[in-house]
């Protein structure tokens, strides 16, 4: 025997399918085939009638959660909204809505609630449910959000895990503006008198992770990082947040867009793959309710490539159409002009109906670290619009020369002082590489059909709004 081998002892048990808690989850409960079982879940409504009543208990496991059976006196116990603990027989459903339903034996009412309790079973409006967000999770829709915004993030790890990616954590402080834009949150210790006293500079809350991951993946050659990025928009649109959460990924040793775009492509199928496996329940709910088209949508965009085409050839398209039709855009279509959401809108929704990749945009219209293309004009960048979203995803391939970067740097009067160590990278080993940032608010209104971000985070901020 290996004399450093860990005897049988004391080595760890596997907990991987074993759960460790007490209570077994509604999902699960009917998935075996048990017989006496204990519930433990929020009352979702009660349905009082002569001979018998019913209740509906869910536990955010699953969307219908458990019908439940039980005689008057039962019932008399059980509120909408109440935390309870039903025990009792599981049995076969004589109707079509579930498999199987619990014959009450004994109620515990585990927490009551007040009569004032807001979500009542009937529709409420997206507004009215953000206004209650310590409760809208109770209700279909926030736990289904919540179920499928889990799924994508699994997905996306099973599918960087795959790919030989590492996962990583960028700062949420940090001293740079990583896309220029100038919409950074400054920090300051609430009674500071100066406000670059503790870290003696000015620290922002991180627009983007991507230059730390540039580190990263100058040693580990693959990364990616998911975590809270933090924006200062104004603006009052139904895709922007102060804060969401990003997807990035860098990696070294692609030499064009081209890789970039398939790993980008990748990445948005197997996601959404992997949502369409395992939420078909709450997807089937969101197509009902939400999005008729839902998935019908989904199912088409895992079976193709997305299509690519460059910024001038999107640009020829716009100018066609609006040749035709004077008034379609309220925004030029001129080369070199930035794409607005309305462009973005008809070239993903009308023009190629599935998502789409632009490439090579103007170097005017785009962040200094983004490769210069050989026509001098142009740099290697994408974005990839989405039908009824527009813009999903921003990525490029990343100066790596040294020279060429410094010049961009210059020219775009950044304190150069700051940006030294991102310069040295291109010093010692530079390597080429590209990456780039899913909107994960943006994915998830892709896969739920919703319209507005603020449905699909938890608790949304945006400008003039920070409740919960
Ligand atoms: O295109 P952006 O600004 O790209 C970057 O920040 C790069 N540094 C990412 C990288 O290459 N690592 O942002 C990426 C994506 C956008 O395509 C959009 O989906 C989302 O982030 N996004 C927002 N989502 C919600 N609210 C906002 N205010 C957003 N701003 C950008």
């Amino acid at each position: 025997m290996n004399r450093f081998a860990i005897p049988r002892l004391f080595q760890k048990a596997s907990y991987a399918t074993k759960s460790l808690l007490p209570n077994k989850t509604i999902k699960t409960l009917l998935k075996e085939d048990a017989d006496q079982v204990s519930v433990r879940g929020w009352v979702r409504s009660v349905r009082k009638q002569k001979q018998v009543s019913f209740a509906t208990i869910n536990d955010g496991s699953n969307l219908k959660g458990i019908q439940a059976i039980l005689n008057e006196k039962d019932a008399q116990l059980l509120t909408t909204g109440a935390c309870v603990e039903l025990q009792g027989a599981l049995i076969a459903s004589p109707g079509k809505e579930q498999s199987k339903e619990l014959q009450v034996n004994h109620i515990k009412v585990l927490g009551e609630c007040d009569t004032t309790y807001p979500l009542q079973k009937k529709r409420h409006t997206n507004e009215f449910l953000r206004s209650i967000g310590h409760l809208r999770m109770r209700g279909n829709t926030g736990s289904a959000v919540l179920r499928v915004r889990n799924a994508a993030s699994e997905g996306i790890r099973d599918f960087f895990r795959e790919q030989e990616f590492i996962l990583t954590n960028t700062p949420i402080l940090t001293s740079h503006d990583c896309e220029g834009g100038g919409e950074v949150f400054k920090i300051t210790p609430i009674d500071s008198k100066e406000p670059t006293e503790f870290f003696k500079k000015p620290v922002y809350l991180t627009v983007s992770g991507q230059l730390h991951a540039e580190i990263m993946a100058s040693a580990m050659s693959r990364v990616y990082t998911f975590g809270p990025t933090f924006r200062a928009e104004e603006s009052l649109t139904s895709r922007h947040l102060a804060e969401f959460w990003m997807l990035e990924a860098e990696m070294a040793f692609i030499d064009d867009l081209q890789p970039l775009l398939d790993v980008t492509e990748g990445s948005v199928q197997q996601t959404t793959r992997h949502v369409l496996d395992t939420c078909s329940d709450d997807l089937a709910f969101f197509n009902q309710w939400v999005d008729k088209s839902l998935l019908e949508r989904l199912h088409k965009s895992v079976d193709k490539p997305f299509v690519r085409m460059t910024y001038t050839e999107a640009i020829e398209v716009l100018q066609k159409v609006q040749e035709k039709d004077k008034n379609r855009f309220k925004y030029p279509t001129t080369w070199g002009s930035s794409l607005q959401s309305e462009h973005e809108r008809y070239l993903a929704s009308e023009y190629c109906q599935q998502p789409v990749f632009v490439t090579d945009y103007p170097a005017d219209l785009k962040p200094f670290y983004m490769r210069a293309n050989e026509d001098g004009k142009t740099v290697g960048c994408f974005d990839l619009l989405l039908p009824g979203i527009g813009e999903l995803v921003g990525g490029s391939m990343r100066e790596e020369r040294y020279g060429i970067l410094e010049q961009k740097m210059k020219d775009a009067k950044m304190n150069m002082e700051d940006y030294q160590w991102y310069l040295d990278l291109r010093k010692y080993g530079s390597a080429p590489h590209g990456g780039y940032g899913i909107g994960f608010e943006r994915l998830l209104l892709w896969l739920t059909g919703l319209e507005n971000v603020r449905e699909v985070i938890p608790m949304p901020r945006w400008v003039g709004s920070c409740k919960f």
